[in-house]
């Protein structure tokens, strides 16, 4: 990073998404707002942005989205209930969300894709690198995914993708990326992308999880990029066209990723999250245990 440059400290986070996989729970409630053990969410992917050292979060919406506005903006008549009861644990709780991060919300207006959801955050950018964070993906605070690739964007330009190795037969639900191996170790230059190959098509087992950086050259490429795959404007389409040019990285990552896609991969990021909490986990774990060992054990296991 030179002297002159601006630490990056844009988040953007793309909410439009319908959740129709969590119908009927999502029919009034955006899918961003279901609760992990008893945050939303949302809350863990800003928290995430935060400790990136970016504070300035742009939120693309679309309709039915104001839960989402209201969770963090402040509550006074909860605070104020909450403050007569002398109930300072739930208080700090109430008060979290609103003093996170700089919250700022465009709306998506038609959804029409990933990469439309990005352009949309275009104005506000403007010419700076700025980080792309999807909310289907949670990444456990302890393994720094972000502030590496924020490292890695200043130090290499061009924009950054974050890849986890999958199984080939799972190849299929993300982008994937060609790679070629660079001197350091977990990072890769990034050849090709393709949205959601078919196996038999995927340039490799590379999936894109749902982190960039990028290099605002990006949306310039956006605005010509024509629908994609399921007829949407697709960012893997926009940042194929730059990795062509030489111009994406990827930041290899093998730490804790929980997936809220879908409703089993849901159940388990709650599970997993639940067994971990200080407050709950302890007798969590002991009545997942027996659990486990008593209504789960069938007689073909017993044998
Ligand atoms: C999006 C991207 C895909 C990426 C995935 C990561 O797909 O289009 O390239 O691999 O996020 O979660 P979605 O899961 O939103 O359909």
């Amino acid at each position: 990073m030179t002297l002159n440059q601006p630490r990056l400290n844009k988040a953007v986070i793309p909410v439009a998404g319908l959740g129709t996989r969590f119908l009927p729970a999502t029919k009034a409630t955006p899918k961003e707002m279901l609760p992990v053990v008893d945050k939303p969410a949302i809350q863990y992917v800003v928290e995430e942005a935060v400790s990136a050292g970016l504070l300035d979060v742009l939120m693309v919406t679309g309709r039915n989205k104001r839960p989402l506005e209201d969770h963090f903006d402040r509550n006074y008549e909860l605070e104020d209930l909450l403050h007569r009861k002398g109930d300072t644990d739930r208080l700090a709780r109430v008060c979290e969300p609103t003093s996170l991060a700089d919250i700022h919300y465009v709306r998506q207006g038609d959804p029409r894709g990933l990469g439309h959801a990005v352009l949309c955050a275009a104005s506000h950018v403007g010419n700076e690198p700025f980080a792309v964070l999807l909310g289907d993906d949670l990444i456990d605070p302890r393994d720094l995914l972000l502030a590496r690739m924020i490292e890695v964007q200043a130090r290499l330009g061009g924009s950054v993708v974050a890849l986890m190795e999958v199984p080939l037969e799972k190849i299929h639900l993300y982008g994937s990326a060609a790679v070629r191996s660079t001197a350091e170790h977990g990072v890769v230059g990034v050849a090709d992308l393709v949205e959601k190959p078919e196996p038999a098509f995927a340039p490799s087992t590379y999936a894109v999880i749902g982190r960039y950086v990028l290099d605002p050259e990006v949306f310039g490429v956006l605005a010509q990029t024509a629908p994609g795959r399921g007829g949407e404007i697709q960012l893997t389409d926009a940042l194929r066209v730059l990795a062509q040019q030489g111009r994406v990285h990827g930041v290899v990552f093998g730490g804790r990723r929980y997936d809220t896609g879908d409703r089993a991969d849901f159940l388990r990021t709650t599970v997993r999250l639940a067994c971990e909490r200080e407050d709950l986990g302890a007798d969590f774990r002991n009545w997942l245990r027996e659990f486990v060992d008593t209504e789960l054990r069938t007689p073909d296991l017993v044998s």
